[in-house]
Protein backbone atom coordinates (compact mmCIF):
# COMPACT_ATOMS: atom_id res chain seq x y z
CA UNK A 1 0.00 0.00 0.00
CA UNK A 2 1.57 3.35 -0.56
CA UNK A 3 2.43 5.75 1.89
CA UNK A 4 0.44 8.26 3.06
CA UNK A 5 2.21 10.82 5.92
CA UNK A 6 0.26 10.68 9.27
CA UNK A 7 2.52 13.10 10.86
CA UNK A 8 3.22 16.66 9.29
CA UNK A 9 6.92 18.21 8.94
CA UNK A 10 7.36 18.51 12.82
CA UNK A 11 6.74 14.97 13.42
CA UNK A 12 2.81 15.46 15.24
CA UNK A 13 -0.05 13.62 14.25
CA UNK A 14 -2.07 15.18 11.16
CA UNK A 15 -4.18 12.15 10.28
CA UNK A 16 -4.31 8.88 11.85
CA UNK A 17 -4.59 6.15 9.33
CA UNK A 18 -2.40 3.43 10.91
CA UNK A 19 -0.45 2.04 14.37
CA UNK A 20 1.94 0.87 12.00
CA UNK A 21 4.78 3.70 12.00
CA UNK A 22 3.62 5.48 14.60
CA UNK A 23 6.30 6.18 17.07
CA UNK A 24 6.24 5.38 20.26
CA UNK A 25 5.94 9.33 21.56
CA UNK A 26 3.14 9.61 19.56
CA UNK A 27 1.13 6.43 20.91
CA UNK A 28 1.73 7.61 24.72
CA UNK A 29 1.09 10.97 23.68
CA UNK A 30 -2.81 9.89 22.52
CA UNK A 31 -2.68 7.33 25.62
CA UNK A 32 -1.80 9.86 28.23
CA UNK A 33 -4.16 12.54 26.29
CA UNK A 34 -7.03 10.05 26.76
CA UNK A 35 -6.14 9.25 30.67
CA UNK A 36 -6.89 13.23 31.31
CA UNK A 37 -10.44 13.34 29.42
CA UNK A 38 -11.47 9.89 31.11
CA UNK A 39 -11.88 12.41 33.76
CA UNK A 40 -13.65 14.51 31.68
CA UNK A 41 -16.39 11.63 31.08
CA UNK A 42 -16.96 11.28 34.22
CA UNK A 43 -17.56 14.79 35.42
CA UNK A 44 -21.30 15.68 35.60
CA UNK A 45 -20.89 18.41 33.29
CA UNK A 46 -18.74 15.97 30.19
CA UNK A 47 -18.24 18.89 27.65
CA UNK A 48 -14.82 20.94 27.13
CA UNK A 49 -14.77 23.39 24.05
CA UNK A 50 -11.43 22.43 22.57
CA UNK A 51 -13.10 21.80 19.06
CA UNK A 52 -15.76 24.59 18.85
CA UNK A 53 -16.46 25.58 15.94
CA UNK A 54 -14.75 22.38 13.87
CA UNK A 55 -17.21 20.15 12.21
CA UNK A 56 -16.42 16.48 12.37
CA UNK A 57 -17.83 14.21 9.78
CA UNK A 58 -18.53 10.51 10.19
CA UNK A 59 -18.51 8.67 7.24
CA UNK A 60 -19.16 5.12 7.83
CA UNK A 61 -19.56 2.98 4.54
CA UNK A 62 -19.68 0.05 6.54
CA UNK A 63 -22.07 -0.70 9.46
CA UNK A 64 -20.73 0.15 13.49
CA UNK A 65 -22.12 0.35 16.63
CA UNK A 66 -19.55 1.38 19.14
CA UNK A 67 -16.89 3.54 16.75
CA UNK A 68 -19.23 5.42 15.04
CA UNK A 69 -21.11 6.22 17.80
CA UNK A 70 -17.94 6.44 20.42
CA UNK A 71 -16.83 8.92 17.80
CA UNK A 72 -20.40 11.22 17.93
CA UNK A 73 -19.85 11.61 21.78
CA UNK A 74 -16.25 11.97 21.34
CA UNK A 75 -16.82 14.90 19.15
CA UNK A 76 -19.80 16.86 21.10
CA UNK A 77 -17.98 16.29 24.30
CA UNK A 78 -15.08 18.77 22.48
CA UNK A 79 -17.85 21.11 21.76
CA UNK A 80 -18.07 20.14 17.96
CA UNK A 81 -20.41 20.07 15.17
CA UNK A 82 -21.22 16.66 14.04
CA UNK A 83 -22.47 15.29 11.30
CA UNK A 84 -23.07 11.60 10.32
CA UNK A 85 -23.64 11.26 6.63
CA UNK A 86 -26.31 8.54 5.90
CA UNK A 87 -24.25 7.02 3.13
CA UNK A 88 -27.44 4.95 2.03
CA UNK A 89 -29.07 7.83 1.01
CA UNK A 90 -26.02 9.53 0.03
CA UNK A 91 -25.38 9.97 -3.50
CA UNK A 92 -22.84 7.45 -3.42
CA UNK A 93 -25.83 5.25 -4.35
CA UNK A 94 -26.15 7.31 -7.51
CA UNK A 95 -22.14 6.62 -8.51
CA UNK A 96 -20.49 9.43 -7.07
CA UNK A 97 -17.07 8.91 -6.61
CA UNK A 98 -15.76 8.76 -2.94
CA UNK A 99 -13.13 11.48 -3.49
CA UNK A 100 -16.00 13.51 -5.07
CA UNK A 101 -18.13 12.84 -1.85
CA UNK A 102 -15.43 13.95 0.57
CA UNK A 103 -14.43 16.77 -1.86
CA UNK A 104 -18.27 18.36 -1.49
CA UNK A 105 -17.97 17.81 1.64
CA UNK A 106 -15.25 19.66 2.77
CA UNK A 107 -16.82 22.33 0.70
CA UNK A 108 -19.02 22.31 3.51
CA UNK A 109 -16.37 23.57 6.05
CA UNK A 110 -15.20 19.87 7.15
CA UNK A 111 -12.20 19.65 9.55
CA UNK A 112 -12.50 16.23 10.76
CA UNK A 113 -13.62 12.91 8.20
CA UNK A 114 -14.09 10.10 10.05
CA UNK A 115 -13.52 7.23 7.67
CA UNK A 116 -14.84 3.70 7.77
CA UNK A 117 -14.58 1.69 4.77
CA UNK A 118 -14.52 -1.91 3.30
CA UNK A 119 -11.49 -1.07 0.76
CA UNK A 120 -7.94 -1.34 2.30
CA UNK A 121 -6.49 2.00 2.24
CA UNK A 122 -9.62 4.46 1.51
CA UNK A 123 -8.58 6.53 4.60
CA UNK A 124 -5.19 6.50 3.22
CA UNK A 125 -6.60 7.67 -0.08
CA UNK A 126 -8.72 10.35 1.29
CA UNK A 127 -5.73 11.84 3.41
CA UNK A 128 -3.86 12.48 0.18
CA UNK A 129 -6.47 14.45 -1.28
CA UNK A 130 -7.95 16.73 1.73
CA UNK A 131 -6.57 20.29 2.26
CA UNK A 132 -3.96 20.98 4.61
CA UNK A 133 -6.28 21.76 7.97
CA UNK A 134 -8.22 19.03 7.51
CA UNK A 135 -7.12 15.70 8.96
CA UNK A 136 -8.89 11.67 8.58
CA UNK A 137 -9.18 9.43 11.00
CA UNK A 138 -9.26 5.54 10.15
CA UNK A 139 -12.24 3.92 11.52
CA UNK A 140 -11.16 0.80 10.06
CA UNK A 141 -10.42 0.11 6.57
CA UNK A 142 -10.84 -3.75 5.44
CA UNK A 143 -8.79 -5.85 6.81
CA UNK A 144 -5.91 -3.54 7.07
CA UNK A 145 -6.39 -1.30 10.17
CA UNK A 146 -8.60 -0.07 13.23
CA UNK A 147 -6.36 2.13 14.92
CA UNK A 148 -8.58 3.89 17.39
CA UNK A 149 -10.03 0.26 18.36
CA UNK A 150 -6.19 -0.69 18.77
CA UNK A 151 -5.26 2.62 20.75
CA UNK A 152 -8.21 2.21 22.98
CA UNK A 153 -7.58 -1.75 23.87
CA UNK A 154 -4.06 -0.31 24.63
CA UNK A 155 -5.81 2.09 26.90
CA UNK A 156 -7.43 -0.65 28.40
CA UNK A 157 -4.24 -2.78 29.24
CA UNK A 158 -2.52 -0.22 30.52
CA UNK A 159 -5.39 1.08 32.77
CA UNK A 160 -5.67 -2.79 34.60
CA UNK A 161 -2.00 -3.63 34.03
CA UNK A 162 -0.33 -0.79 34.30
CA UNK A 163 3.12 -1.80 32.46
CA UNK A 164 3.82 -3.29 29.05
CA UNK A 165 6.99 -4.23 29.25
CA UNK A 166 6.24 -7.44 31.94
CA UNK A 167 3.21 -8.41 29.81
CA UNK A 168 2.25 -12.16 27.80
CA UNK A 169 -0.91 -11.27 25.56
CA UNK A 170 -2.64 -13.52 23.73
CA UNK A 171 -4.96 -12.82 20.02
CA UNK A 172 -7.06 -15.22 19.30
CA UNK A 173 -9.29 -15.99 16.61
CA UNK A 174 -9.64 -14.73 13.15
CA UNK A 175 -6.45 -12.73 12.86
CA UNK A 176 -6.96 -13.49 8.89
CA UNK A 177 -9.45 -10.75 8.55
CA UNK A 178 -8.93 -8.48 11.65
CA UNK A 179 -8.19 -4.90 11.62
CA UNK A 180 -8.32 -5.12 15.11
CA UNK A 181 -5.20 -7.54 15.59
CA UNK A 182 -3.37 -6.01 12.84
CA UNK A 183 -3.56 -2.55 14.79
CA UNK A 184 -3.40 -3.87 18.38
CA UNK A 185 -0.14 -5.88 17.60
CA UNK A 186 1.66 -3.14 15.94
CA UNK A 187 0.60 -0.99 19.39
CA UNK A 188 1.66 -3.39 22.06
CA UNK A 189 5.02 -4.40 19.80
CA UNK A 190 6.35 -0.40 19.74
CA UNK A 191 5.04 0.10 23.41
CA UNK A 192 7.40 -2.99 24.38
CA UNK A 193 5.54 -5.78 25.06
CA UNK A 194 7.77 -8.82 25.51
CA UNK A 195 5.40 -11.26 24.10
CA UNK A 196 2.34 -11.38 22.01
CA UNK A 197 0.71 -14.85 20.94
CA UNK A 198 -1.78 -15.38 18.16
CA UNK A 199 -3.88 -18.59 18.64
CA UNK A 200 -5.82 -20.08 15.66
CA UNK A 201 -6.43 -22.66 13.27
CA UNK A 202 -3.76 -21.85 10.04
CA UNK A 203 -6.50 -21.31 7.59
CA UNK A 204 -7.36 -17.79 9.85
CA UNK A 205 -3.54 -16.75 9.93
CA UNK A 206 -2.23 -14.60 7.39
CA UNK A 207 1.27 -16.11 5.79
CA UNK A 208 3.96 -14.80 7.59
CA UNK A 209 2.17 -13.69 10.67
CA UNK A 210 5.57 -13.93 12.44
CA UNK A 211 6.52 -11.16 10.62
CA UNK A 212 4.75 -8.98 13.01
CA UNK A 213 7.06 -10.84 15.93
CA UNK A 214 4.20 -12.42 17.46
CA UNK A 215 4.60 -16.64 18.58
CA UNK A 216 1.95 -18.88 16.81
CA UNK A 217 -0.02 -21.38 18.66
CA UNK A 218 -2.61 -23.56 17.07
CA UNK A 219 -3.20 -25.25 20.37
CA UNK A 220 -5.02 -23.11 22.59
CA UNK A 221 -5.24 -24.46 25.77
CA UNK A 222 -1.04 -23.98 25.17
CA UNK A 223 -1.36 -20.72 23.95
CA UNK A 224 -3.32 -19.74 26.98
CA UNK A 225 -0.64 -20.44 29.72
CA UNK A 226 -0.26 -17.80 32.11
CA UNK A 227 -1.50 -15.12 29.86
CA UNK A 228 -2.17 -11.81 31.26
CA UNK A 229 -4.60 -10.45 28.80
CA UNK A 230 -6.85 -12.57 26.41
CA UNK A 231 -7.95 -10.26 23.26
CA UNK A 232 -10.56 -12.80 21.37
CA UNK A 233 -11.64 -11.72 18.00
CA UNK A 234 -15.18 -12.16 16.10
CA UNK A 235 -15.03 -14.91 13.43
CA UNK A 236 -15.92 -12.21 10.51
CA UNK A 237 -17.97 -14.55 8.15
CA UNK A 238 -18.55 -11.78 6.04
CA UNK A 239 -14.95 -11.60 5.13
CA UNK A 240 -14.76 -15.08 4.50
CA UNK A 241 -14.71 -16.38 1.01
CA UNK A 242 -15.37 -19.56 1.41
CA UNK A 243 -15.38 -22.31 3.99
CA UNK A 244 -12.37 -22.13 6.46
CA UNK A 245 -13.79 -23.70 9.33
CA UNK A 246 -16.04 -26.98 9.81
CA UNK A 247 -18.40 -25.51 11.65
CA UNK A 248 -19.56 -22.62 14.79
CA UNK A 249 -19.51 -25.42 17.04
CA UNK A 250 -16.47 -27.33 16.58
CA UNK A 251 -14.83 -23.54 16.14
CA UNK A 252 -16.03 -22.92 19.41
CA UNK A 253 -14.46 -26.46 21.00
CA UNK A 254 -11.14 -25.65 19.39
CA UNK A 255 -11.09 -21.47 19.89
CA UNK A 256 -13.98 -20.63 21.86
CA UNK A 257 -12.93 -19.30 25.25
CA UNK A 258 -14.76 -20.84 28.06
CA UNK A 259 -14.39 -20.62 31.35
CA UNK A 260 -12.69 -23.89 32.00
CA UNK A 261 -10.03 -22.58 29.27
CA UNK A 262 -9.62 -19.28 30.92
CA UNK A 263 -8.57 -20.97 33.50
CA UNK A 264 -5.07 -21.75 31.91
CA UNK A 265 -4.46 -17.61 31.64
CA UNK A 266 -3.18 -15.93 35.09
CA UNK A 267 -5.72 -15.58 37.91
CA UNK A 268 -5.77 -12.04 37.44
CA UNK A 269 -5.76 -12.02 33.46
CA UNK A 270 -8.59 -9.84 31.71
CA UNK A 271 -10.41 -10.66 29.07
CA UNK A 272 -11.14 -8.44 26.08
CA UNK A 273 -13.06 -8.42 22.79
CA UNK A 274 -13.71 -5.52 20.21
CA UNK A 275 -17.20 -6.13 19.27
CA UNK A 276 -19.48 -7.57 18.06
CA UNK A 277 -19.54 -10.61 19.95
CA UNK A 278 -20.52 -14.02 18.63
CA UNK A 279 -21.81 -15.88 21.92
CA UNK A 280 -20.97 -19.29 21.74
CA UNK A 281 -19.14 -19.08 18.53
CA UNK A 282 -15.82 -17.40 19.99
CA UNK A 283 -16.73 -16.81 23.44
CA UNK A 284 -19.21 -18.31 26.08
CA UNK A 285 -21.50 -15.74 27.44
CA UNK A 286 -20.12 -17.03 31.63
CA UNK A 287 -16.56 -15.51 30.35
CA UNK A 288 -18.00 -12.56 28.08
CA UNK A 289 -20.41 -11.09 31.17
CA UNK A 290 -17.67 -13.21 34.06
CA UNK A 291 -15.46 -11.30 36.57
CA UNK A 292 -12.46 -11.50 33.78
CA UNK A 293 -14.43 -9.75 31.46
CA UNK A 294 -13.39 -5.96 30.50
CA UNK A 295 -15.29 -5.50 27.27
CA UNK A 296 -17.67 -2.84 28.38
CA UNK A 297 -14.85 -0.50 29.51
CA UNK A 298 -13.09 -0.98 26.51
CA UNK A 299 -16.20 1.03 24.72
CA UNK A 300 -16.17 3.56 27.45
CA UNK A 301 -12.25 3.87 27.47
CA UNK A 302 -12.87 4.51 23.60
CA UNK A 303 -14.81 8.40 23.88
CA UNK A 304 -11.57 9.35 26.08
CA UNK A 305 -9.35 7.51 23.17
CA UNK A 306 -11.41 9.25 20.18
CA UNK A 307 -11.53 12.40 21.95
CA UNK A 308 -7.41 12.70 22.28
CA UNK A 309 -7.00 11.77 18.78
CA UNK A 310 -9.10 14.28 17.39
CA UNK A 311 -7.73 17.00 20.03
CA UNK A 312 -4.52 16.30 18.69
CA UNK A 313 -4.80 15.90 14.99
CA UNK A 314 -7.26 19.63 15.01
CA UNK A 315 -4.07 21.30 17.01
CA UNK A 316 -1.83 19.99 14.83
N1 LIG B 1 -15.07 -2.68 17.46
C1 LIG B 1 -15.78 -2.12 16.44
O1 LIG B 1 -15.19 -1.59 15.49
O2 LIG B 1 -17.13 -2.17 16.59
P1 LIG B 1 -18.18 -1.51 15.59
O3 LIG B 1 -18.08 -2.27 14.29
O4 LIG B 1 -19.51 -1.64 16.25
O5 LIG B 1 -17.77 -0.08 15.37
Amino acid sequence: MQHSPQLNANGELQHLLSIEGLPREVVLQILDTAESFAGVTEREVKKVPLLRGKSVFNLFFEPSTRTRTTFEIAAKRLSADVINLNIAVSSQSKGESLLDTVANLSAMQADIFIVRHASSGAPFLIARHVKPHEHVINAGDGRHAHPTQGLLDLFTIRHYKKDFTRLTVAVIGDVLHSRVARSLIHGLTTLGAPEVRVIAPQTLLPSGVEALGVRVFHDMRAGLKDCDVVVMLRLQNERMGGALLPSAQEYFKSYGLSAEKLRLARPDAIVMHPGPMNRGVEIDSTVADGPHSVILPQVTFGIAVRMAVMSIVAGN
